[in-house]
């Protein structure tokens, strides 16, 4: 069975052809044209930028996927396509575009969630076991699952403010680096030393498994603009620390509340290399199976569009052409 994923919820359009047969799943070909260029100036994303960018590049971008693929348009067998949550003006232009698509091939088109397609991006490296806790974070989301099914989600904890990859995109503007601040705080980080900037662990004193990040934000601006000296690369390697420890100690958590060993760590901020080798380090002393989708995986693509668009076609769900887009969770 071939697959088109579609994907344009925020700043980048994608489009992938996943092929799922009897012996597994390859992907046919992958590709993102990102528009972090055009926001750049901006220190964020411009929505209406964003939409304009979907629709210049996405007939051409859908083309070139099907060519490096080399497969035809005619033998797609299925349509899928993130319909939320996003930024409605870009989710519209991939939602448009696939039903389109469907209706002249007249083939399925399934409805794809892009925090539940996040979740289930590690499949595209391997098959995992069901259930699962899945934490998923991203520049739009932190939120952990429990995973039954490819297509059963349940909320444990999400955050109550900031997203975690919106905080390094906040500190990073701060501290004026640029955008997106993950990888550049990151970089720096390496050279860095946690230990010399004290910076709170927001939420771990609450017993719940839900998040906040804007007082972390907060306290590196107070430190910023209290006149104190420090290195930057100091305060990066320090805030990094804080997001990485308060993200293991809930995951920590909701494993044991739910007496599972299984963690899945996905979305733009799995791309981060202290997070990854965190985990790992975790895994081993708990003894605990932490997975990780390889980096383009986290950050987003259509690949894991395809896949979860996939098992939403297996388990029934597909969408006619009155199809709409939502704006916020569902969870
Ligand atoms: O999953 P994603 O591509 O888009 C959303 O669904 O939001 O995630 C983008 C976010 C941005 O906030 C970016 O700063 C962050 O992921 N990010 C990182 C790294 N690479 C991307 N954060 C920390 N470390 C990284 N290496
Ligand atoms: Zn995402």
């Amino acid at each position: 069975m071939l697959v088109l994923g579609i994907e344009s919820s925020c700043d980048e359009t994608a489009v992938a052809v996943v092929e799922v047969g009897k012996k597994g799943l390859s992907v046919r070909s992958s590709l993102v044209a990102s528009q972090v260029a055009f926001h750049r100036p901006f220190g964020g994303i411009v929505p209406e930028i964003a939409s304009r960018k979907h629709v210049e590049v996405i007939y051409a971008l859908c083309q070139e996927a099907l060519r490096e693929a080399r497969v035809e348009l005619s033998a797609i067998d299925l349509l899928a396509v993130t319909n939320g949550p996003g930024l409605v003006g870009s989710l519209v232009v991939g939602v448009s575009f696939a039903k389109a698509l469907a209706y002249g091939l007249n083939k399925s088109l399934s409805p794809v969630d892009h925090v539940k397609a996040h979740s289930l991006a590690i499949f595209l490296e391997k098959p995992i076991e069901f259930p699962f806790i899945s934490l998923v974070v991203s520049g739009g989301h932190t939120a952990l699952f429990l995973v039954k099914s490819p297509t059963e989600h349940y909320l444990l904890g999400q955050t109550r403010d900031d997203a975690a990859g919106e905080a390094f995109d906040k500190v990073a503007k701060l501290l004026d680096l640029g955008y997106p601040g993950g990888p550049l705080i990151s970089r720096l980080a390496e050279t860095g030393e946690a230990s010399k900037i004290d910076l709170p662990r927001p939420m771990l004193d609450s017993p719940d498994l839900d998040f906040s990040f804007s007082g972390l934000k907060t306290a590196v601006l107070n430190l910023v603009r209290s006149g104190r000296a420090f290195m930057v690369h100091d305060l990066c390697a320090a805030f990094e620390t804080a997001v990485c420890e308060v993200l293991m100690e809930k995951s920590r958590r909701a494993l044991k509340q739910l007496g599972l060993k299984r963690l899945v760590v996905s979305g733009g901020v799995a791309a981060n290399r202290r997070l990854r080798e965190s985990f790992a380090k975790l895994a081993e002393t708990e003894g605990l199976e932490v997975y990780f989708p390889p980096p383009v995986y986290c950050t987003d693509n259509a690949a894991m569009v395809a896949i979860a668009g996939y098992y939403e076609f297996m388990a029934g769900n597909t969408a006619d052409l009155k199809l709409d887009v939502y704006a916020r969770s569902q969870f």
